[in-house]
């Protein structure tokens, strides 16, 4: 008898230009387009199991060992319907091929790094979701296609598919067909820039960043301003230096749309607080960082980045990286680093990951 089997990891992304708001829930329209960095596979990453098998009698999830329930009409089994019906057409095209379309299939996934805690596990989870089952499957699709689909899972989870530096573009049709990740430059193209860790809180956020957004989106003025008259404009300039190579335009309009996003939530009614005190001392920190630099004739040399949720992600050009750890570890002396298996510092507080 046939085994039916496939695993695949994804890797999270940090955006610096941020998704936040809905234009359309069930499709999982943005009301902006976004672009991220896909983090090294080796570090913060979704593990994902599907088998497909006559025998199983629905289909099942287990994330980090425990069952999920999959809601009918829900985003898991939006994700699992697209991608059966992708198997379809391949098993229309090459009648030979197994009818595994027709069964059931039983997930089972791991993140290696806290679950929404502002860390992008719904982004790396969908992908790598999305990801086996492709592989399970044996779908031509390309990571673009695979996008639209991961998408419909959780809206950052279609920038996951590609590696390097990622753009969502928001699209305008109804159905949601021109919606998807497209790559902007790949990891290759410059790989001096890595990423930094850092875990204040591993706990799980209050609101989660569906829940949010959302409220974002019906109270929050701020939120209009910024689709229309900010983002636009940011999206281009950052892309021109991610292809420049120009880090000190890259961090500072990563640190600005860190920023205008946590004051949209601020803006929302009720408000929404996902950085803690620990946050606002490394934006501090690195700020101060940055102004010595500055000031004595140099460049911006770090940027700080912060999703939903109160930890830090630091980009930064290798040759500062050293700096950079020994200057939190001297603020923070709580964060205890020790040397990963590349070299570089990780652990349960503080962590580093190479970019891709
Ligand atoms: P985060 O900041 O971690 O992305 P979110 O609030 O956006 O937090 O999403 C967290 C949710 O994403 C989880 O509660 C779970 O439903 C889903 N998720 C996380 N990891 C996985 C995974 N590996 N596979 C499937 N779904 C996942
Ligand atoms: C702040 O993709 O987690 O990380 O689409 O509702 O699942 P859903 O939300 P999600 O939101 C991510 C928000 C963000 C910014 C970003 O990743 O661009
Ligand atoms: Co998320």
């Amino acid at each position: 008898m046939s085994v039916y089997q496939a695993t695949a990891s994804a890797p999270v992304n940090i955006a610096c230009i941020k998704y936040w708001g809905k234009r359309d829930t069930k499709l999982i329209l943005p009301t902006n387009s976004s672009l991220s960095v896909t983090l090294d596979q080796d570090h913060l990453r979704s593990t994902t199991t599907s088998r497909a098998d006559p025998s199983f009698e629905k289909d099942r999830l287990w994330l980090n060992g425990k069952e999920e329930e999959i809601k009918e009409g829900g985003r898991l089994a939006t994700c699992i319907k697209e991608m059966k019906r992708l198997r379809r057409e391949v098993e229309e095209k090459s009648p030979s091929e197994p009818k595994l379309s027709s069964f059931a299939v039983h997930i089972a996934s791991r993140n290696n790094f806290p679950t929404a805690a502002g860390l992008a596990s719904s982004a790396s989870g969908f992908a790598a979701l999305v990801s086996s089952l492709a592989a399970l499957y044996k779908l031509p699709a390309t990571p673009s296609e695979l996008s639209l689909i991961s998408r419909q899972g959780s809206g950052s989870a279609c920038r996951s598919l590609f590696g390097g530096f990622v753009a969502w573009e928001m699209g305008s049709a109804a159905d949601g067909s021109d919606s998807y990740a497209v790559e902007v430059a790949p990891q290759s193209h410059w790989p001096d820039i890595h990423a930094l860790i850092c875990v204040v809180s591993d706990d799980k956020k209050g609101t989660s960043s569906t829940s949010g957004m959302q409220r974002t989106v019906e109270t929050s003025p701020l939120l209009q301003h910024r689709i229309k008259n900010v983002v636009p404009e940011r999206m281009k300039a950052i892309s021109e230096a991610i292809l420049a190579k120009d880090f000190d335009t890259f961090a500072r309009i990563t640190m600005q749309d860190s920023n205008q996003f946590h004051a949209v939530c601020l803006d929302t009614d009720p408000p929404i607080f996902y950085m803690n005190d620990v946050s606002r001392s490394i934006i501090a920190l690195v700020t101060e960082y940055n102004r010595v630099s500055v000031e004595n004739g140099g460049k911006l040399k770090a940027a700080y980045t912060y999703d939903a949720g109160p930890n830090a992600v630091i980009y930064a050009p290798k040759e500062n990286l050293k700096e950079i750890v020994s200057m939190i570890i001297r603020y923070f002396p709580q964060a205890e680093p020790f040397k990963d298996p590349f070299g570089l510092f990780a652990n349960e507080s503080l962590g580093s990951g190479r970019v891709v």
